[in-house]
């Protein structure tokens, strides 16, 4: 057995059936990133019907600090990220006792491999007219598998790419990589099937429990991807969907993340509306909920972050200009939504000064960085443009949020517990956080000390129930939200 730098005190963990159970197919995740770690969590936890674990996995990473970090969080069995869900923590751990899981910095571990899962990442660069994306990463990656794997074996790519990429880019890596080794082309099978996984507290359940979309390079392929994914996903309740192509597949992905975008952006003048003529846009939202054919109309918020929808709307543009030389298909609509989507934070720091009064010399108490609630995850989160842009306007920024302690993005380091409000001119509900949601703001601002007389608290994302606000309001603070007009 290949055992690289982070496996090599794994000697004293359980092991059910021998040090690498092979008498199980071996699965390698490759990147165990905020997606890949969890989807190595869910395949480790697949039993047959009499309750025996399927599969052998074995994470891999990149010999970096931190993929040495994400590799030995899991040989210690624990998630290497925020975990706000029992079931995933469960899963990691069982995993560990059973001995089905572990990670590596090792790439020679693929040539034991059966089936691959790519969930590396791939960024679109969005600083001209025309986003671009260096598929470079991508393509080492596809190499070093078509270097490893032994004919026969699946690689199954879960990356968000711009529609044409498996087709266009990881067959011919593969092809190339296997007639290097004398062996045929599509000795290696190629396959897509995205995530849509949600970090939070359904995370595991959002891989395990719901629809999924696959299609292969070839027939045989999609059959070995079909027969794969039907022991990890309950098929049983949430069948799978084969599309006829990967391009196809591919294309579903970041339509539907395109959609979402879209959906957000659209919202986002109505909020504008609604504050002007005094209406609480979310009370109208919920009205039209009510029909069904629009009862995921978005709703006003802080704004959009993480490592997906702030991208992916992009990649048919990407897709358009690389593999079909055409430069026309530029998508004006998911592109605005992008950028109306990335200038939200500042829309709310301008709502607020118009309500406020212009932020510099203040201070702000900002509560929640994380792009969404109940993770940790800071990529692209709205809280850094707000944050920089209300220091670029003078504000003095506290910063706090219950699951990050150092924001990689500011280099801050965030206290665990709340800042006392007593410090702040005003207080920013920027996140849902169930902390948020939960805590009794009007207790917390009460027992502040020194007493805060009149506090201003702005609510960005419906933190705030109706009769918190009321009683903020009793208290004799002053309460403003984004999307509902003044007092609402
Ligand atoms: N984060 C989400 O909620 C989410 C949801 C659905 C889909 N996706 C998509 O899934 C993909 C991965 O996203 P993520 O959030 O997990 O990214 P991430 O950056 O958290 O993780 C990617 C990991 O891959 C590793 N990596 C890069 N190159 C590698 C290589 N050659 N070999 C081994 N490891 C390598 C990196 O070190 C990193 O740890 C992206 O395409 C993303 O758009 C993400």
């Amino acid at each position: 057995m290949q055992q690289g730098l982070v496996v090599a005190n794994r000697t004293d963990r359980p092991s059910r059936s021998g040090e690498d159970m092979p008498d199980k197919p071996i699965v390698c995740i490759q990147g165990l990133g905020f997606v890949g770690a969890a989807m190595a969590a869910a395949v480790a936890d697949a039993v047959n019907g009499s309750g025996e674990r399927l599969f052998s996995v074995i994470g891999v990473e990149l010999d970096t600090p931190a993929g040495r970090s994400r590799a030995t969080a899991i040989n210690e069995g624990r998630f290497p990220f925020h975990c706000p869900d029992d079931r995933l923590q469960t899963a990691i751990t069982e995993a560990y006792r059973a001995g089905n899981l572990r990670a590596t910095t090792d790439e020679p571990v693929y040539e034991q491999a059966d089936i691959v899962v790519v969930d590396v990442p791939l960024d679109v660069r969005d600083d001209s007219d025309d986003p671009t994306c260096d598929l470079s990463g991508f393509e080492a990656a596809i190499r070093t598998l078509g270097r490893r794997l032994r004919p026969g074996s699946l690689v199954m790519i879960e990356t968000t790419v711009p529609p044409g990429t498996c087709a266009n880019v990881a067959a011919p890596c593969l092809a190339a990589e296997l007639r290097a080794r004398g062996l045929p082309p599509e000795s290696v099978l190629l396959a897509h099937s995205y995530e849509r996984v949600m970090p939070g507290p359904d995370y595991f359940e959002s891989i395990v429990n719901y629809w999924r979309v696959y299609a292969g390079h070839t027939d045989e392929a999609a059959d070995a991807c079909e027969a794969f994914l039907s022991k990890v996903v309950n098929v049983a309740d949430y069948p799978l969907r084969r599309l006829r192509s990967t391009t196809a597949s591919e294309t579903a992905k970041v339509l539907e993340n395109s959609y979402r975008a879209v959906n957000i952006a659209f919202i986002e003048e109505w909020g504008r509306l609604a504050e002007a003529m005094d209406v609480d846009l979310f009370e109208v939202v919920e009205a039209v909920r009510d029909r069904p054919t629009h009862s995921n109309i978005r709703q006003p918020g802080f704004g959009v972050g993480g490592y997906c929808l702030p991208k992916d709307p992009l990649f048919p543009a990407v897709a358009a200009r690389l593999f079909l030389d055409n430069d026309r298909m530029a998508f004006p609509f998911s592109r605005s939504a992008v950028e109306i989507n990335r200038r939200m934070p500042v829309t709310n720091l301008d709502r607020l000064e118009a309500v406020f009064g212009p932020v510099g010399g203040k201070t702000l108490l900002l509560l929640g960085i994380a792009y969404r609630s109940d993770v940790d995850d800071t990529r692209s989160a709205p809280a850094e443009l707000f944050y920089r842009e209300a220091s670029a306007r003078g504000a003095r920024v506290i910063c706090h949020d219950p699951y990050v302690r150092r924001w990689e993005e500011t280099g801050l380091e965030i206290p665990s517990a709340l800042p006392n409000p007593a410090h702040a001119d005003a207080i920013v509900f920027a996140v849902p956080h169930r902390m948020y949601r939960e805590m009794d703001v009007a207790e917390w601002l009460s027992h502040a000390s020194p007493f805060v007389a009149n506090p201003f608290v702005y609510d960005c994302d419906n933190v705030l129930e109706d009769d918190m606000r009321e009683r903020l309001r009793g208290l004799g603070c002053r309460v403003e939200s984004t999307g509902r007009g003044l007092g609402l």
